[in-house]
């Protein structure tokens, strides 16, 4: 049989205690790869990583918040204590929130962009030094949103943050490429995770184990090509 491909392969994943990131661990587990999870949620972490060891990985629950530096630091020194370094770092984190620009207290707006925007900026910076331990092919996620590439009413505070992380991304994807690290910015519609709840649609949104097989596929795609954004659709929504 077949080594796993992600076999001796470390990677990191932001928000793993549910939704897409816990899907993501999920599937890395499968494919026999060591997961640090960070999030803030202990027991629900703890359960994440238990799925990726009966997938087939070994899972590490760790606690990470990511808009407060110091857990931020010592999440990073945990991580880099325990493992040779990480070939994958997905900044999967995040929140969202919908409402009028007029009715958005400052105390929410803060929220969202330590999380979603601040928070990748924070982990990236931390984990570089451990990336570049790393010998190998090294693969940075962004997760961002459709909501980073369009902005609909009610939504400002979240676009203004995945736009932000967007460009960022854009960027930081030129910079890292010239020491071989290869980033991506996926950016999906409607995913069925606690963050939209809705369940009388849940059906008819992507998946999150679907999108998270993408993900992982996107780690090994072959070295002479680079996709650096996916925009993923649920395919029933899509021209609505
Ligand atoms: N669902 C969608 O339709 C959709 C579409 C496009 C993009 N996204 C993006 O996908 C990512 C994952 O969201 P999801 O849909 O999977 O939602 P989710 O199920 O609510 O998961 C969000 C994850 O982020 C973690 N998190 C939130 N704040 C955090 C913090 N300060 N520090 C560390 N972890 C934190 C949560 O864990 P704890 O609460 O335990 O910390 C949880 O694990 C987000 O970046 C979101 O913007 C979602």
């Amino acid at each position: 049989m077949a080594e796993p491909r992600g076999k001796g392969k470390h990677v990191v994943v932001t928000g793993a205690s549910s939704g897409i990131g816990r899907a993501l661990a999920r599937a890395w587990g499968r494919e026999g790869a060591t997961v640090w999870m960070g999030a803030r949620s202990a027991k629900a972490l703890d359960e994440a990583a238990r799925e990726v060891e009966r997938a087939g990985g070994q899972g590490h629950a760790l606690p990470l918040d990511v808009t407060d530096r110091a857990s931020v630091a010592r999440f990073a020194a945990e991580v880099g204590r325990a493992a040779p370094g990480v070939d994958v770092l997905v900044n999967n984190a995040g929140v969202g929130h919908w409402g009028p620009m007029a009715e958005t207290d400052v105390e929410t707006w803060d929220r969202v962009l330590a999380t979603d925007l601040t928070g990748p900026f924070l982990v990236t910076k931390a984990l570089l030094p451990l990336m570049r331990k790393r010998t190998g092919a090294r693969h940075l996620v962004n997760v961002v949103s459709v909501a980073g590439k369009q902005a609909h009413a009610g939504g400002s505070t979240y676009s203004a943050s995945k736009f932000g992380l967007k460009g960022w991304t854009e960027a930081v994807a030129l910079e890292l490429a010239e020491e071989g690290i290869r980033v991506l910015a996926v950016c999906p519609g409607y995913v069925n995770t606690d963050l939209v709840g809705g369940a009388a649609e849940a059906e008819r949104m992507i998946q999150p184990d679907d999108l998270a097989r993408l993900l992982v596929d996107w780690t090994f795609l072959p070295a002479s090509v680079h996709v650096d954004e996916i925009t993923v659709w649920p395919w029933e929504m899509y021209t609505e």
